[in-house]
């Protein structure tokens, strides 16, 4: 099994599939999660919110509505009021009674390759709670060296390094992140994740010179990867894991 930073010191761009196969199946599912892999990627990228319990479930938005049956805010519903929605159908018909995942199920089944979580912290004045909570589901699936935590929630990657010396983080952020490297250096990230409107190839490059990694997202056509690669990413968080250039 590859631990993160062997990922990251590849000598290649890496395919980090995007809330999973997510051009091919419902975000953010484990069907999404296996056709990733299936499909050659390096690693799964996927979010994940705390219930109103305080489980841990892995969703994007905040509210059910767009990709589950449900409605309304995730923090607001239960662990098994959630698993009681259906999280395939929105998107298609085949993937009727597929569930909304939680961190617990993804981790026991994938036990040997990496994945970026994105904390989303919401409400903000649970992100401890959650952070905790990852660390101790992570910890707990003997996973941490195969987890990169992300956020952009900077506060949270925080307490997140309060908590580990070892966790590997990652800024999430549009536009500039200013003070880049003081804000690396004390939260001890291992990289940056801009997104691509916000690539900037000389701080790329200073950036890779430091030793962390970029990997920057939502790369979703051929000409944004080689804008991407040309801009000299470590990496590119994708829908469509199969680009035929990154063969
Ligand atoms: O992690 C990169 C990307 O997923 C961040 O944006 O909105 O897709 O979670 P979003
Ligand atoms: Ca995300």
């Amino acid at each position: 099994m590859q631990s993160i930073q062997d990922m990251l010191a590849q000598d290649r761009v890496l395919r980090i599939a995007h809330r999973g196969a997510s051009d091919r199946c419902p975000e953010n599912t484990l069907p999404a999660f296996r056709q990733a892999f299936a499909h050659g990627a390096d690693m799964v990228e996927l979010d994940v919110q705390l219930t109103k319990d305080g489980s841990l479930v892995i969703l994007h938005d905040h509210y059910l509505d767009r990709t589950t049956t449900g409605q309304g805010l995730v923090a607001e519903h239960t662990e098994q009021e959630i698993a009681a929605y259906d999280a395939g159908t929105w998107f298609d018909s085949q993937f009727a009674g597929t569930q909304v995942p939680r961190l617990d199920d993804v981790l026991r089944e994938f036990p040997d390759v990496c994945f970026n979580i994105e904390l989303k912290s919401f409400p903000l004045s649970r992100s401890t709670e959650l952070v905790d909570a990852v660390l101790s589901c992570v910890k707990a699936h003997d996973a941490m060296d195969r987890v990169l935590l992300s956020s952009f929630d900077h506060a949270a990657l925080h307490t997140a390094r309060t908590r580990s010396r070892d966790i590997a983080l990652g800024a999430l952020y549009c536009g500039r992140l200013w003070p880049a490297f003081q804000l690396a250096e004390a939260l001890q990230l291992t990289s940056f994740h801009p997104d691509v409107a916000s690539l900037d190839a000389s701080f790329i490059a200073e950036a890779r010179a430091h030793g962390y990694a970029v990997l920057t997202w939502t790369i979703q056509t051929t000409d944004m990867l080689h804008w991407a690669i040309a801009n000299g990413v470590s990496g590119v968080i994708t829908d469509v894991i199969d680009m035929p250039v990154l063969a």
